[in-house]
């Protein structure tokens, strides 16, 4: 069964307004984007296991919780993805990070993927897949194939702005993977792009085209 997680946090919500205001420049676009990856990664994590740890304060000796940050794993699907990662190793510093390098054919609107590099023991992992963008779905539907080939299991995915054309794919062919999702946008254009969307989230970041 799908689990599709909505943010409804107003510092999420004004924050992603301003992401799609085209006269936002590169250089406030990867801020937010890191500032809202990092929004969304305080909710997505919500449940992760912590495991009790001694510790001793300035008053005595005491047994508290700790996240076990070394066995989580965030994949960002290049570009764009690259961006949210920083805010993510802002809440989880110990994290290692992998990198699944995708790109959508103009024409087809299909994704080739031309990279994936995962860190090692990845079936001991909890991943975190981050994609600003779910338009057809193509890319993190692929991306996830990519992490279960490699023994990959326990998968969460955090994307800021999806169409709902991307959702259904991915929750059909990935039930067993949480999604997190920024905001959901009204539907596709003809060229695959999400509308009223934010434009190519790879081009913004990086200030490329
Ligand atoms: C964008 C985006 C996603 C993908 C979403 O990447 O970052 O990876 O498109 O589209 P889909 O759901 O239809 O597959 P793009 O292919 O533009 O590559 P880039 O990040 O290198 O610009
Ligand atoms: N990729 C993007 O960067 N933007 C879209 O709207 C769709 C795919």
């Amino acid at each position: 069964m799908s689990k599709v997680v909505y943010m409804d946090h107003p510092l999420i919500k004004h924050k992603i307004t301003m992401l799609r205001k085209e006269s936002t420049g590169t250089n406030e676009f990867r801020k937010l984007v890191e500032e809202i990856a990092m929004l969304m990664g305080y909710e997505a994590l919500a449940d992760i296991p912590t495991r009790d740890v001694e510790i001793r304060t300035p008053i005595e000796d005491t047994v508290q919780p700790v996240i076990d940050g070394k066995k989580m794993a965030i994949v960002p699907i290049l570009r764009a993805g690259l961006g949210m990662v920083n805010g993510m190793l802002a809440l989880v510093p110990t994290a290692k990070v992998g990198h699944i390098g995708m790109f959508r054919d103009h024409e087809s609107h299909l994704p080739h993927t031309y990279y994936c590099k995962l860190p090692p023991l990845i079936e001991e992992r909890l991943i975190v897949v981050v994609d600003p963008m779910l338009a057809t779905g193509g890319s993190l539907i692929d991306a996830v194939d990519e992490i279960k080939i490699r023994k990959g299991k326990n998968i969460k995915c955090m994307c800021i702005i999806a169409a709902p054309e991307g959702i259904k794919a991915f929750t059909e062919k990935h039930p067993d993977v949480p999604l997190y999702i920024g905001a959901v946008d009204r539907c596709l254009n003809e060229n695959a792009y999400i509308c009223p969307g934010l434009g190519d989230a790879g081009d913004r970041i990086f200030g490329t085209k």
